[in-house]
């Protein structure tokens, strides 16, 4: 009964939702209303099938990240149930005056293996999880009773190499339109500019499957930011019995704001199709005026060389999981760009709509990948297996989506495909290189290469445009000198692991240990990797290199490096990693907390004065009478000072500190780096206060302090952002901290906190950084890491007011915190 109620409310909704009079295209998000179940019964297809005990959602939706973690779960895919069968169902119904319209859904992306089934009829279905799709729902719905829809959602275990979420985890929408309209993907925005005017060539593919004859026209206008007309065009045209016109529009724009890193300007072309003077279609679509220019000599966007300090990133989003959330993207690009970050790859899978669109907003670089493997398998039940069938459609519909984009900058067909130890790998390489070109004759194409010396002689390496080297460094210097036309870069770099504020001595290069952590010394990274200090020192001393992407700027769910040992019951003990579930390679924790290494990157890649040392200073319990204390920042010098007395100033790129390293090209291991990016002190510990100052030009330019600090005594509570839109999907992000009295932030504390959100918000997440934490992400506790922990609340739709948070936690004082949705 209750499920028929809201049902009955989801047809009300979607009546209003496409309106009768909007007779031109009209795009509603179809995210609301869902009803889920983990079945296997394929019955859940039809139209009758009684779902009335189902569980309601909106998407975006990831059931893998609602858990339970299991040691049973593969822990690369994060101890979470990745795999399996579920279904969803939406009933909706459309107004009769939408009858001679065409409707379709677009599907951002579905994880994975989706069939889709309208009215109980198989309408599509798609393996790729991470590639959009748009389906003419028309031959299958009514327009006078009511419409179900069923998706099926089928990922396999062993599927990925990582945490790929599961369900429908991207937005989906549903749109009306005229029978001539737009096709789906289908405007081409290049533009060219000359000294005080840009040309904007705009390639149009109106599509008119019922053969409507009659005259034609499509107007086109380019607006700026500002909302102002800059340009326009208009173009008359006849359908006689062709299905398909597309039509070449050239437009002017005198004195453009050009799309750059600084001020991402940004254009929108409003094209609309009239038939005989009525409007019949508007499709929409933003861009950016700006060049690139790859060369042997570095990367330049708008004539001006641009060194690329990338980071890969997974497409996951922590505690929240796969399920797409624009803030939450928003979120993790703007921290990237703290840390100094240009550019994104978007490793190994194309991206989310969001995240292409926040980039171009944003001022970031994009390098967007198709493929982490091509014919042959990496796990069992990867993409090798659609790939004959599915690679040519995918990589197109990659390219289509995405090449209007100001901020994409190049095309990866893949990362370490293993076809590169094959001698005929160049084959495929070359058929993947020709699509690419053939939807888009302006980027260049590339791929990682880890396999460099076999990609080199087999000739897939010459096969792309840009050589992109996974931890190569070493080999740099040889690899130009042998291909002096050859651009490369750093397509995957450093591969560094640390635990947010764990710290152990002596300092090593790298191992398990048993407490799953690893320390934050910045020197460890497994066998084929090495600290950020090498890659920088590579790139420093052979500048022709593009630059790099570092892996990874955050941590992800799933390949928990170097404790990936999948759980395993012999001799009647466990031999296992868990509860390692969740990467140690990022720069930035899962909740978004700083590591140092952030500070690494921070120090090397932005000007204003910034400086970092660590570790913490409360080692009361060690047994080591000395501590080294590191030391990061773009100063040109540095002076600490332990309770007042100076320990000696030392200058940047002179006094190096010694860190372990394995270099293959150069011989013997384990080798000493002299690294000019960090100073240090050995610091005899004596409980109190550590004080760095930093000077540029001889003068002080900034500080940071850290001190030996007391026992917990209170919760406090910080918001990203204090007012959010009543959405529904809008986030507040809130630090929760243990504090001492005097309110530092006790570095080692690990305090259960406990929520109560009142309010229109909801608990979205919780997650503290901790990589070996099995506790639930969607729960309303958490045990602080380190000192901190993280509460993500969401608004609920519609719903404007104050929400009242309280943290609490035995024995210390509750923390509150009013935020407001509007
Ligand atoms: C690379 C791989 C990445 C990740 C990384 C960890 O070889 O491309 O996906 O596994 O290693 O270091």
């Amino acid at each position: 009964m209750i499920n028929y109620l809201y049902s009955f409310f989801a047809l009300i909704l979607l009546t209003s939702c496409l309106k009768s009079q909007t007779l031109h295209s009209d795009r509603k998000s179809f995210n609301d209303d869902w009803l889920f179940m983990k079945t296997t019964d394929s019955l859940a297809a039809t139209t009758k099938f009684d779902d009335s005990n189902w569980r309601k959602l909106n998407l975006p939706h990831d059931w893998a990240i609602e858990g339970p973690f299991s040691r049973e779960n593969n822990l690369r895919t994060g101890g979470l149930p990745v795999f399996g069968e579920a279904w969803y169902r939406k009933y909706f119904t459309l107004n009769k005056a939408l009858k001679e319209q065409v409707i379709t859904l677009e599907f951002d992306g579905v994880m994975s293996n989706s069939t889709i089934y309208i009215n109980g009829q198989k309408v599509y279905a798609r393996p790729n999880g991470y590639v959009g799709f748009e389906i003419d729902i028309t031959p299958y719905i009514y327009f006078d009773k009511k419409n179900v829809i069923a998706v099926k959602v089928h990922p396999e275990e062993l599927s990925s190499r990582w945490y790929p979420g599961a369900g429908i985890y991207r937005n989906v929408w549903i749109e009306s339109k005229n029978k001539v309209h737009i096709k789906h993907w289908a405007t081409h925005i290049v533009t060219q500019n000359k000294e005080d005017s840009a040309t904007i060539n705009i390639k149009t593919t109106v599509t008119n499957n019922n053969k409507i004859r009659g005259a034609y026209k499509i107007e086109t206008t380019v607006i700026d930011e500002k909302n102002q007309k800059v340009a326009t065009h208009t173009t008359h045209f006849k359908f006689n019995a062709k299905t398909e016109k597309t039509l070449q529009q050239e437009l002017s724009i005198k004195n453009p704001k050009l799309w750059s890193l600084d001020s991402p300007y940004l254009y929108t072309a409003n094209i609309k199709v009239y038939k005989e003077n009525k409007l019949i279609d508007v499709y929409t679509s933003t861009f950016g005026i700006r060049t690139i220019k790859f060369t042997n000599k570095g990367f330049f966007l708008n004539g001006k060389r641009i060194k690329l300090k990338g980071v890969c990133l997974h497409h996951d989003l922590g505690p929240l999981g796969a399920a797409v959330n624009y803030r939450a993207t928003e979120r993790q690009l703007q921290i990237m760009k703290d840390m100094g970050v240009n550019a994104i790859r978007t490793s190994h899978n194309p991206a989310s709509p969001e995240q292409i669109e926040l980039c171009d907003k944003m001022g970031l670089l994009v390098m967007e990948e198709a493929f982490d493997c091509w014919k042959m398998s990496k796990v069992k039940n990867d993409y090798s297996k659609y790939w004959d069938e599915w690679y040519s459609q995918d990589l197109r519909d990659m390219i289509k989506r995405d090449k209007n984009h100001p901020s994409v900058i190049m095309w990866s067909i893949g990362n370490e495909i293993r076809e590169q130890g094959k001698k005929e790998g160049y084959i495929l390489a070359r058929k993947l290189v020709a699509i690419c070109h053939e939807e888009d004759s302006l980027r260049p194409v590339t791929a990682g290469f880890n396999n460099f010396t076999a990609a080199i002689k087999n000739g897939l390496a010459d096969e792309v445009d840009i050589v992109g080297a996974n931890y190569k460094p070493t080999l740099y210097k040889k690899t130009i000198e042998q291909h002096p036309n050859w651009i490369i870069y750093g397509s995957e770099t450093s591969s560094c692991v640390s635990s947010r504020g764990v710290y152990y001595l002596p300092i090593k290069k790298y191992g398990k240990r048993e407490t799953f952590q690893v320390s934050s010394y910045d020197v460890e990274s497994p066998s084929w990797a090495y600290p950020p200090d090498v890659e920088f020192y590579f790139q420093d001393s052979i500048p022709n290199v593009l630059g790099e992407f570092v892996w990874t700027g955050f941590d992800y769910l799933g390949e928990p490096t170097p404790y990936s040992g999948q759980d395993n019951f012999t001799h009647g003990k466990w031999t296992s990693d868990w509860p390692s579930k969740s990467s140690y390679f990022g720069a930035v924790d899962l909740c978004g907390f700083p590591k140092d290494r952030f500070y690494l990157y921070q120090s090397k890649w932005t000007n204003k004065p910034m400086i970092h040392i660590l570790p913490h200073w409360n080692w009361e319990n060690t047994p080591y009478k000395t501590i080294p204390v590191y030391c990061y920042s773009n100063c040109d010098e540095a002076e600490l000072f332990l309770n007042g007395k100076s320990l000696g100033k030392k200058t940047m790129g002179v006094d190096k500190t010694d860190i372990p390293v394995k270099f293959f090209a150069w011989g013997k291991r384990p080798k000493m780096f002299s690294s000019p990016y960090r100073l240090s002190w050995n610091v005899p510990y004596e409980p109190g206060e550590l004080l760095v100052i930093g000077y540029k030009d001889g003068k002080e330019a900034v500080r940071e302090v850290i001190k030996t600090v007391d026992k917990p005594a209170k919760v406090a509570l910080v918001a990203d952002r204090n007012t959010i839109a009543a959405d529904g999907y809008d986030l507040s992000f809130i630090t929760v901290k243990i504090e001492d009295k005097d309110a530092n932030i006790c570095p080692l504390a690990d305090n259960k906190v406990e929520f109560k959100v009142t309010g229109p918000a909801t608990i979205a997440a919780v997650g503290n950084g901790n990589a070996a934490s099995v506790e639930p992400f969607q729960a309303a506790y958490r045990k602080a890491f380190n000192g901190l922990c993280l509460l993500v609340v969401k608004s609920k739709k519609g719903e404007k007011g104050v929400v009242k948070i309280e943290a609490s936690s035995k024995g210390l004082q509750t923390a509150t915190l009013q935020i407001q949705t509007e």
